[in-house]
Parts: structure tokens; sequence; C-alpha cells
């Protein structure tokens, strides 16, 4: 029995839906992540490799991640041309005395008990006499007898170079480890000889759908989880670059991964105050990588290129040694190359390597992004002629442009973000992505945005975004709150916003340089911050369809005043249910009435709901379940019109109701 007794509470907030007229589409797009290299998100992160600087091309030491001890030369003549660094190993003049190298990874190396881990090296030994390697996992700082838990030898034979490959299985799990080579004869002396070692590699075995140049399983499963439609990427800043020389190189991130050239990642001296000297970009997760994990993980690609423009916010209005519009080809042809790559027939160039790298089907790529936050005449001109160039051979493929890195124009109109978007009309482009990291205030009062935007211009996508809390508080309860509560405009506008996607997806707690972001991990463990289930919410609850959604008979309901409620309604068409999302941003739990007009009857609701009293708490590695979305159910009942659905929102929560229609 569902019916209870009506108007047993006074509803101050009345929410009616139409539940018949579904409107606008919700775009599959609508809420995407965002991955930027930075805070040791790839390399240290989401991709596999364990060791830092395997292949000996760090600048200025090449050593940087190895102490090294015995006789270790560094050479130049390896057999990678592009990555042409390796370490020689020679014998020192005692047998007591080791030779070899150790590395200490990202922040150290995390390894699990009994899982494999595959060592692998190109090496030589140029006196063609066979030598031993002593591979050991190690934790240096301990009070156990021994430094080493796992050890495997490798025997290299050759006086060319050769892969050699080895499994560690460790019997414990340590967070903190580090990977040490010695020379060893086999009595367990030190070596007699000569070795030389490139490429060092450590990758679990067990990565995410056991890619062997692959990802960290745990942190590639939390996206898949996301659901998300769209994935932008390789990130913002990083796109662009300290310098043009530093921006990110596409075409230096594919092909056998021994031979991709490193970068230095521009996040490495952005903020002194969290100054990473050894953050180079290694390129091992490239955009072949990118491309596949959108595909494997259901998600829209959208790669982002460099308009000729190193880091406009960094280096002032004049970009830093900005591309002439004459010499922009190289950059026009980054990104007609690109399409190739993805889109292009195994035999064309690009496609070839694609085809080669293991993916003969192309991946249908739809999007790219030609600059990030990039402003003004310097912008305007050089996108125009990428636009000409994508459109004359690629008219299918959508192009976005961006407003800049503010959401607003300020006093001095410095960003220009009004002039973007009427740039972006004249110029065509199909979407324009919008940054907008903005305090508490803002996005409580931010509700109505989208409802003046034209409907008949480019479409919006939100690209970047996050609520920034009082005193520097980042991914706390409230922040994250704030941030479901403002989505409720992207749904309701879904008509004029096609995609949307939040602040950086990774940290490494160890080795953050900007907050807030959506995943955060060390070595061996993972937490999703609140924002990250926000986001989990809205997307695996999207619908197709709006649905009209009023507020005590005003026509919406995403502005603070109304109670602090904020509200959107769709229909899903696959399921036939009807989704609500209302947030409660108010400091006490809210009655409400939600009127379901078009419907009759009773039927069960289900509920899906973010409720916490510590407004500062945020989930942890040492809690990482502290905050997490609850089910529930509750009752839509019988009125005389039709169904009601009555609650009591707690307060400040969000909550999804899903039933059918
Ligand atoms: O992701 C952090 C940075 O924030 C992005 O690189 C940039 O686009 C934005 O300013």
């Amino acid at each position: 029995m569902l019916a209870f007794s009506m108007g047993a509470w006074a509803q101050d907030y009345t929410v009616t839906v139409d539940t018949q007229k579904p409107g606008a589409v919700v775009q599959p797009t609508m809420y995407g992540i965002f991955f930027e290299d930075i805070n040791f998100a790839a390399d240290g992160g989401l991709y596999g490799e364990l060791l830092k600087n395997r292949s000996f091309e760090f600048t200025p030491d090449h050593l940087m991640g190895w102490q090294a001890f015995g006789k270790v030369e560094i050479k130049n003549d390896g057999p990678f041309d592009r990555n042409p660094h390796y370490a020689r190993l020679s014998t020192m003049n005692h047998n007591d005395w080791w030779t070899g190298l150790q590395n200490e990874g990202y922040f150290g190396i995390g390894v699990e008990q009994n899982k494999e881990y595959r060592f692998s090296v190109y090496a030589r030994v140029p006196e063609g006499k066979t030598q031993m390697l002593r591979v050991q996992l190690v934790e240096p700082y301990t009070n156990e007898e021994h430094q080493e838990f796992c050890q495997q030898d490798v025997k290299v034979t050759s006086s060319d170079w050769q892969k050699y490959t080895v499994i560690l299985k460790p019997n414990r799990t340590v967070d903190k480890a580090q990977l040490r080579l010695l020379m060893c004869e086999e009595n367990g002396r030190s070596g007699r000889g000569t070795v030389d070692v490139e490429h060092i590699s450590l990758f679990p075995v067990d990565t995410w759908k056991g890619h062997e140049n692959g990802m960290r399983k745990d942190l590639a499963q939390a996206l898949a989880d996301m659901k998300p439609g769209v994935f932008r990427f390789p990130g913002g800043c990083i796109v662009e670059g300290v310098t043009l020389d530093n921006r990110y190189n596409w075409k230096n991130s594919v092909g056998p991964v021994e031979n991709r050239p490193i970068n230095k990642n521009r996040w490495e001296c952005t903020f002194t105050y969290r100054y990473y000297p050894d953050y180079f970009q290694s390129y091992g997760l490239g955009f072949y990588e990118f491309f596949l994990l959108s595909e494997e993980i259901g998600a829209e690609p959208l790669p982002v290129l460099n308009v000729g423009m190193a880091c406009q916010f960094q280096n002032g209005d004049n970009a830093h040694a900005p591309a002439t519009v004459e010499g922009l080809q190289p950059f026009i042809d980054d990104c007609l190359d690109l399409i190739e790559f993805a889109n292009g027939p195994a035999d064309s160039k690009w496609g070839k390597v694609r085809a080669e790298m293991g993916h003969p089907e192309p991946f249908n790529m739809k999007y790219i992004g030609v600059g990030n936050e990039q402003w003004g005449e310097f912008y305007y001109e050089r996108l125009k002629p990428f636009v000409a160039a994508i459109r004359a051979k690629y008219p299918d493929i959508k192009i976005v442009g961006t407003s800049g890195p503010m959401p607003d124009d300020d006093e001095k109109a410095t960003y220009r973000f009004q002039d973007g978007w009427k740039a972006m009309k004249e110029l065509k482009a199909d979407l324009v992505d919008e940054h907008y990291y903005r305090d508490e205030a803002w996005f409580l009062t931010n509700g109505l945005r989208y409802d003046s935007y034209d409907r008949k211009g480019p479409k919006v996508f939100a690209g970047e975004y996050a609520c920034h809390g009082k005193h520097k508080k980042c991914n706390h309860y409230r922040a994250a709150l704030l941030e479901a509560a403002f989505m409720t405009s992207f749904e309701r506008n879904a008509d004029v916003v096609w995609m949307t996607s939040p602040a950086p997806l990774f940290a490494h707690v160890d080795g953050w340089q900007w907050r807030p972001d959506q995943i955060w991990f060390d070595n061996t463990e993972m937490f999703k911050s609140v924002s990250y289930y926000v986001q989990q919410m809205y997307a695996t609850n999207a619908g197709t369809n709006v649905l009209s959604l009023t507020m005590n008979k005003q026509p919406v309901a995403n502005l603070e005043g109304q109670g602090g409620l904020f509200a959107s309604a769709a229909f899903d068409a696959k399921t036939g249910e009807v989704i609500i999302k209302i947030a409660n941003t108010y400091h006490q739990e809210r009655e409400v009435s939600i009127n379901l007009q078009g419907m009759q009857g009773d039927r069960i609701a289900e509920t899906l709901t973010l409720s916490h009293d510590g407004m500062n708490d945020e989930n942890s590695i040492a809690q990482p379940t502290l905050i997490t979305p609850q089910k529930g159910t509750t009752v839509v009942s019988s009125d005389k019109k039709c169904s009601v659905l009555l609650d009591e929102l707690p307060p400040m929560s969000f909550r999804i109701y899903r039933f059918t229609r």
C-alpha cells in the first residue's frame, strides 16, 4: 500500500514536472572527463610504468631518479635515435665494490604482495662476455634484516642490443620500494666486465585490459566507472607549453615507446611552492593510448591541439614566441595528421602508424579542440586558418574553440570572454570551451547563466570547472554539493550545453600541483573525491531528454533564493524512466512536493542521495568512502490531479529520483 495522507506536511516548495513532453536532447557527451597531464597524473599515475627516467634522457642530469654506485657512465649512441642515452656499468677494482643503479620510482615504487611485475631492459655486453644483472625490489628505509624482498637474475648474453624480461613477484606489499640493479657474478660476488643498459622498465602485469604498455588498473577502472560521455585530453596548459617547444607534441607520443622522445612537463615549475625538478613526460601514455582508452570506456575522444601559441595565461597577452600566422602550417598539419591518425585508412601515412600500433580500425574521432584558454586577436587570427583547413578536408569534424580562462568579462575585460564568444560565432566554431574555477558564491548565483545564451550559435563545452572553497579548501563536501546544484543548469539548458567536464582528473597525494581533482592516489591506493561521485551520479542518470520543471510556479529552480533548492528533470527514452535531480543547498531540511503532471497512480522511486554533516570533510586515502552516495527508495503516490512525490530533503544534500512514467 503506497498511498499516504497528502497534506500531512505543509510543503513550502512545490516542484512541478511535466512528464509527458520530452524536450531538448541531452547529448550523450553531456557529462565527460578532462585529463590534464599534471599532478603526476600520467607518469607516476595512470600510466603503469613504475620507473622514473627509464631512458636516461632527463636533463640536466641524465641520472635523475637513479642512484648510481660503482662505475657508471652515461653514453649517447644507444639503439633508439630519439632517446640516445644509456648507462654503461663496468667492474670496480675489487670484489667487494659493486656497480649498479637504483631507481626511486615516483615517490617510491608501489608493489603489492603476490602480484606480478614485468621487469625489462634493453642490454648488451660490448665485450661479448656474458654478464648477469641482479634485479631487486628493495625497501631502502626499513628495520627489516634484508632491504631486498624480491629478486631475479637476468643474463645478458649478446653484444647486440636485446630486450630481456623477467617477472618479479614480491612477497609483501610495499608502498615506497625502489628497484636495484646490480652487476653480479653467478657466485654472488660483484660483477666483472661491462654491460650497457637502456630503457629499464617495470610494469604491473595486471594492467587495465592487460595492455603491455598499459595503465594502472584501479585508476583506469575509476574512469570507466564514471561512465563519461566525452574524454578531453591531454590537458589544458600542457597543450600550450611554457614555450612552443615545450608544447604537447602528439607526434612524439605515438609509435614504439622506447623511441618516444621525452618532454619537460610544464607543471614542473609553474608553482614554485610545489616544485618538481624531475617532472618530465615520458609520453608512454600517448595519443594512441588516449584514443584506445576513450574507446574502452565508451567516451568520445576530444583531443586538444596547440594553435601556435605558448601558454597565454602564463606568458601574457603576447603569448611567448607565438608562431606567426604565416608560420602556422606545421601546427595545422598536426591537426590534419591527427585526424588521419585517428580516422584514416590503415594504409594512409598516419593511419598506418595507428594500425602498426595495433588498431587498424579507425577510432572514429568526431571532435577536435584547437587552443586552450586562448583569447584576443592573437588567437582569433590564428584559429581562422585552422578552421578553414579542417573544414576543407574533414567537414564532419566538430571544432571546439575557446573563450579564454575566465567565464565572464571583468571590469577591464582583460581576458575578453564576450569577445571570444563573438569571435567563435564569426569563425563558426561548433562548440566553445568555457572554464570556471570559481568560489562558492559564484556557483550559487550563476544558475541562470545559460538561459540567455544564443540558441543558434555554437554550443557550450564547459570544459573545466570546479568550486573552490574558502580558506583554500579543496575537494570538500560543500564544494561538491554546490557543483551538483550548479549542474542542474547544464541539464535544464541541454539544448545549448552539449558537453561538460570538470576539474582535472588525477592527483598523486605526494606530487600534486593543482587542486581540486576528481581522483587522488598514492602508489598502491586511490580514493574518489566527492566531486567524482557527483559527476558519476549525473553521468549514470543523464536521461535522454529534458523535462520541463518549475518551482513554486517560477519557470526555473536554479537560483539562490528559491529556498536553496536547485532542480532539473529528464526523461530516459531508453528505459522509459523519469529522472529528477534536486540539490538542497540550505542548512536545514526542506520539505518538497514533486507534482508529476501527466502521471497517475502509485509507484516506487529509486533514490540516490549524497548527504553529509561536515561541510569541510572530504574523502581520503585513510577514509576513502567517508562520503559516498547512498541508494534508497521512496513512494510516488496518487493525488487527484497527478502522481505526487512528497519528500524531506536533508540539509545540504543532493538527491536523484528515478521511476517509471
Ligand atoms: O588543469 C589545470 C589548468 O587549469 C589547465 O591546464 C588550464 O586549462 C586551466 O587554467
